[in-house]
């Protein structure tokens, strides 16, 4: 199984400016490929740490409900699955990419056995994955629920996933992207990534504000001779309409944290089920 996280369109492929061009200049021979999947699933690993209060605000939160903790899109487990672990729980991650797994199994590979007996890892999209146990905590960190809203159900039915797995007085803890972000397109970055074999050049850039409340993120990067595109894709919510929706399935904020870094606002909730 595998994710593509471009849009349901197929006219739109989700590139915009020189990115586009690029693209569409065949003499340059760019692959256009998800944004989890490989080469990108690299990239993801090797950027990126928390925003200010972020780990700490799930430890304590976890902490506060038991040990057994779900992570919904759980990536390469660099952030959640794999410190949760070492910090003595029991940590199962679900999530679609094999490419984003791969990296995950190999960082669990490196972890004393004792340490890798408490994860399991599931390769499922989220909205198929049927629990087979309920977790004290389950989380959705990285504002990945801003990838669950290309359908308008789509959030309602995620939190109805998370309701299913959750222990009746477990918690619920995810962050999302605040909108709208106004402005115009950032310039491009460039970085360089190092992995265990390879240095690859990346460059990105961010075309936020779009009037629908999407924001999407076009890359490049160049690996084993050859050249890559991918193009992310995220919701921007208003809070009001995440909290009206995580209400209605029946949850209570019980707390929040609010984050400003650049043109990127972030909330971060924690919810219990109501009663
Ligand atoms: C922003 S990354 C977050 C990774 C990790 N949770 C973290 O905190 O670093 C988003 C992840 O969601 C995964 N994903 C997207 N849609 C999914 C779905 N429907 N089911 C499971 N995983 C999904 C992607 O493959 C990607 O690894």
């Amino acid at each position: 199984m595998n994710d593509s996280n471009r849009n349901n369109n197929p006219e739109d492929n989700g590139l915009y400016g020189t990115f586009k061009e690029l693209y569409e200049n065949k003499a340059m021979e760019i692959t256009l490929v998800g944004m989890y999947e490989k080469p990108f699933n690299h990239v993801y690993a090797n950027v990126g740490g928390y925003y200010r209060g972020e780990a700490e605000f799930y430890l304590r939160h976890i902490r506060e409900h038991g040990e057994k903790v779900l992570e919904l899109a759980s990536g390469d487990g660099r952030r959640f699955l794999i410190p949760l672990l070492k910090h003595g729980m029991q940590a199962d991650g679900v999530e679609i990419s094999t490419d984003m797994l791969e990296l995950c199994r190999e960082k669990l590979e490196k972890l004393p056995e004792e340490q890798q007996s408490r994860a399991r890892l599931f390769n499922e999209d989220v909205y198929g994955f049927t629990s087979d146990s309920k977790y004290d905590a389950v989380i959705l960190p990285a504002t990945s629920i801003c990838l669950f809203s290309e359908t308008e159900d789509g959030i309602s039915r995620l939190f109805g996933k998370v309701k299913e797995a959750m222990a009746d007085k477990g918690v619920f803890i995810f962050d999302f992207r605040t909108g709208p972000e106004v402005g115009s397109e950032t310039v491009p970055h460039k970085i360089m990534i190092k992995t265990e074999n390879d240095r690859m050049p990346v460059v990105y850039q961010e075309f936020p504000g779009s009037p629908d409340g999407w924001n999407t993120v076009n890359f490049y990067t160049e690996w084993q001779g050859r050249k890559y595109m991918a193009s992310s894709r995220k919701k921007l919510f208003t809070g009001d309409e995440i909290k009206k929706t995580l209400e209605a399935e029946g949850f209570e904020i019980i707390d929040s944290l609010r984050y400003s870094g650049g043109a990127m606002n972030i909330e971060l909730l924690a919810a219990v089920l109501k009663g």
